[in-house]
């Protein structure tokens, strides 16, 4: 069982014949120590008695934006501070919709626009109106303005459908709550993650490289590492001190990367590709320096494998970000290779004009993910990486849940 002790967790209830389900949530809420408060929409009411969840939490539940009775309870305002996390379960499509458009006309809606904490929603609905257009936007919206969003799940649905729109179950959710409070967002999580530049040998002496510094993937790693993550870094040359607490895989060649993540892939749960692979080598280093023998020279070179599509492709595989650093055309070129390489999400960033990217302190990135999208503003790689690692350890959750 779950330990949840002395944890606020603002229980918001909607229409949805999948409040019955959310009694039990309450019930095991209550076991695991937490402090339980509900709120009804009113439509919410029309499916469960408020009693139930009443006798369940020991609390009265609160229905009404007005409430004459408010002064000997909580306020809205109150309630919104009270709790450590708001979970609107089940959340319905009216519900997401208001949500999304900023209503606060009942106390519910009000809660979710005043509340400072965590806010998540577990959607319930039939699997047509999920699908529906309207709904995907709602909900995409939400998600990129950090609302949490678990499930829903698929299968059998009250009105006989078959498909994705079952609320989690109770457990499942009690679970992903449980997740919020852990001491790091990724406790127990293991982290493969690919950085700095690859080299490709020309001779014993010289070779094609790039630019990477390798400071946004080891601001990742240090960020991870303060998630709790169990991070294993495959590092390509870098003059930079790796954190202690990561597994350091030092590598030198693209093919060498490959060999190193392939061998650990197996038992990661995430994979971050941040290097800056060579996309070719040459096809036949010489054994011995070359020497200079003419004007010109031609060096034959042959493509190198993408490690992050073969990590991708596996049949059993982690949850797959990778990085693209463009040029112009940002948006297009990085949702190219979300959907080419399958990934997860996709970290994007403009380079070439000196302001953020390669060899700076500073970064601005646009990361997308199938159906959605967030902006991480400039800021220096220690910030840029908090971020997105918070940005990714949400998405992984949703995804895992
Ligand atoms: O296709 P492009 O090289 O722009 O893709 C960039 C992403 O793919 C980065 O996440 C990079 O780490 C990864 N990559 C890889 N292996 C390669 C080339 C790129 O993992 N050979």
């Amino acid at each position: 069982m779950q330990s949840l002790s002395n944890k606020k967790i603002l229980l918001g209830i909607t229409g949805g014949i999948a409040a019955y389900k959310s009694a039990e949530l309450v019930r095991l809420l209550i076991k695991s120590g937490a402090e339980v408060r509900v709120v009804m929409t009113p439509s919410a009411q029309e499916f469960v008695q408020p009693l139930t969840y009443q006798a369940l939490s020991g609390h009265r539940v609160y229905t009404d934006l007005f409430d004459g009775e408010a002064d000997s309870a909580m306020d809205h305002i109150e309630l919104a501070r009270w709790c450590d996390l708001l979970l609107v379960a089940p959340a319905s499509a009216d519900f997401l919709g208001k949500m999304t458009a900023g209503y606060a006309d009942n106390l519910l809606l009000t809660l979710c626009l005043a509340s400072k904490q965590p806010v998540a929603v577990a959607p319930a609905m039939n699997q047509q109106m999920f699908a529906n257009a309207s709904t995907r936007d709602n909900i995409n919206q939400l998600s990129s303005r950090q609302v949490l969003v678990w499930g829903p799940a698929d299968g059998e649905q009250a009105c006989g459908d078959i498909g994705p729109g079952r609320m989690l179950e109770p457990e499942q959710l009690l679970n992903n709550i449980a997740q919020q409070f852990r001491p790091g967002k990724l406790t127990g999580v293991k982290l493969l993650l690919t950085v700095g530049p690859t080299r490709e040998a020309i001779d014993p002496v010289r070779y094609i490289s790039n630019r990477s510094s390798g400071k946004m993937g080891y601001a990742l790693a240090e960020a991870a590492l303060r998630e709790a993550a169990e991070v294993t870094l495959v590092s390509g040359p870098v003059s930079l001190i790796p954190p202690s607490a990561a597994r350091l895989v030092a590598v030198e060649s693209a093919q060498q990367m490959y060999d190193a993540v392939m061998q650990q892939v197996g038992t990661q749960d995430l994979f971050i590709a941040c290097a800056a692979v060579s996309d070719y080598r040459v096809d036949q280093t010489a054994q011995h320096k070359l020497k200079k023998s003419a004007d010109t020279m031609s060096l034959q070179l042959v493509p190198n494998a993408d490690i992050l599509t073969a990590v991708s492709a596996l049949e059993e595989r982690p949850f797959c970000v990778g990085f693209a650093a463009e040029t112009r055309d940002l948006e297009k070129y990085a949702m190219q290779k979300l959907e080419k390489k399958k990934l997860d999400m996709i970290a994007a960033n403009k380079v070439g004009d000196g302001s953020s990217g390669f060899e700076t302190d500073f970064n601005q990135l646009e990361v997308f993910w199938r159906d959605g999208h967030h902006s991480i503003e400039r800021a220096s790689k220690p910030e840029i990486a908090k971020q997105l690692i918070d940005l990714i350890a949400g998405r992984y959750t949703c995804a895992r849940s």
